[in-house]
């Protein structure tokens, strides 16, 4: 009797047990879809490498990234040494070609872009953008005396001038969408198109108005119409999702835009 009663008491401890198992699954797997629990991991700011923010640029275009010897410096340069400061993370610069950026921070293998990029509706379905923290313009780059004397003649009927762009740059996408690809020419870097124009292989350039500024001081025989092409934002770009990181970056561009540091950096380099 004395041995059933234990073998029983031993069952009824074990269904217990094994209740309690169940109960506890149930309780961690409620704290997962916990609403709460999405503030919690908006909190962890990861990066790919740890005490490192990596950002991914195209450092031929100056003054926002260029090389000075081996060192990347520049508007953005500068403020991204800044943005690392105040989230206590030190600063690596990975230069690329511009069209690679975007794909290099969705695919995890750097923190953030900041190469002038641009804020477009089509970037934004693959990336999240930080606020702005400067404004671009879309120039035209012609040779002195060119035929073309504002953006107008570009739309012309029966124009046949020739584009060069930087490849994957909003001046790229909005040319082959105005005057189509057959007339617009996609090159590595925006000095490669200055030099096409020079070499005549295209009628014009059409990049963002600083790197034309310095592409033009840079080469005799040039100039930057008066006319623009389009008016844009620049801001960071980071993978969907880290809302952690985003946060962050808009805060250290909130607070570096108030105390002037921004305005500091780019009067530096833009007199
Ligand atoms: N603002 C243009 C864009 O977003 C050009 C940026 C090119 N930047 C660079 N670092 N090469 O498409």
């Amino acid at each position: 009797m004395k041995k059933i009663l234990a073998l029983m008491l031993a069952m009824m401890m074990i269904v217990c047990c094994f209740a309690a198992c169940a109960d506890d699954n149930k309780g961690t797997a409620n704290e997962t879809t916990d609403p709460s629990d999405a503030e919690n991991k908006e909190e962890v700011l990861t990066t790919v490498v740890e005490g490192k923010l990596t950002m991914a640029t195209n450092a031929y275009f100056p003054p926002y990234e260029y090389y000075e010897g081996d060192k990347i410096i520049g508007i953005d340069a500068e403020i991204a040494e800044k943005v690392a400061e105040k989230l206590g993370l030190e600063l690596e610069i990975k230069d690329m070609a511009f069209e690679s950026i975007i794909t290099a921070v969705t695919e995890g293998s750097v923190d953030m872009g900041l190469a002038g990029m641009t804020v477009t509706d089509e970037r934004l379905e693959s990336v999240d953008f930080s606020i702005s923290y400067a404004s671009g313009v879309q120039s035209i780059i012609v040779k002195d005396g060119s035929a073309i004397k504002s953006v107008d003649d570009l739309y012309a009927e029966g124009a046949n001038y020739k584009v060069g762009v930087q490849l994957g740059t909003t001046g790229d996408i909005y040319c082959v969408d105005d005057f189509g690809a057959d007339r617009v020419t996609q090159y590595t870097t925006g000095n490669e198109a200055v030099s096409a124009l020079i070499g005549g292989a295209v009628d014009c350039v059409i990049i963002d108005n600083e790197p034309a500024k310095a592409f033009v001081a840079a080469n005799e025989g040039l100039v930057i119409l008066d006319t623009s092409y389009a008016d844009e934002d620049y801001a960071a770009c980071i993978a969907k999702e880290n809302d952690a990181l985003l946060k962050a970056i808009n805060e250290a561009i909130y607070d570096l835009t108030e105390d002037g540091t921004i305005e500091a950096i780019i009067a530096k380099y833009i007199k």
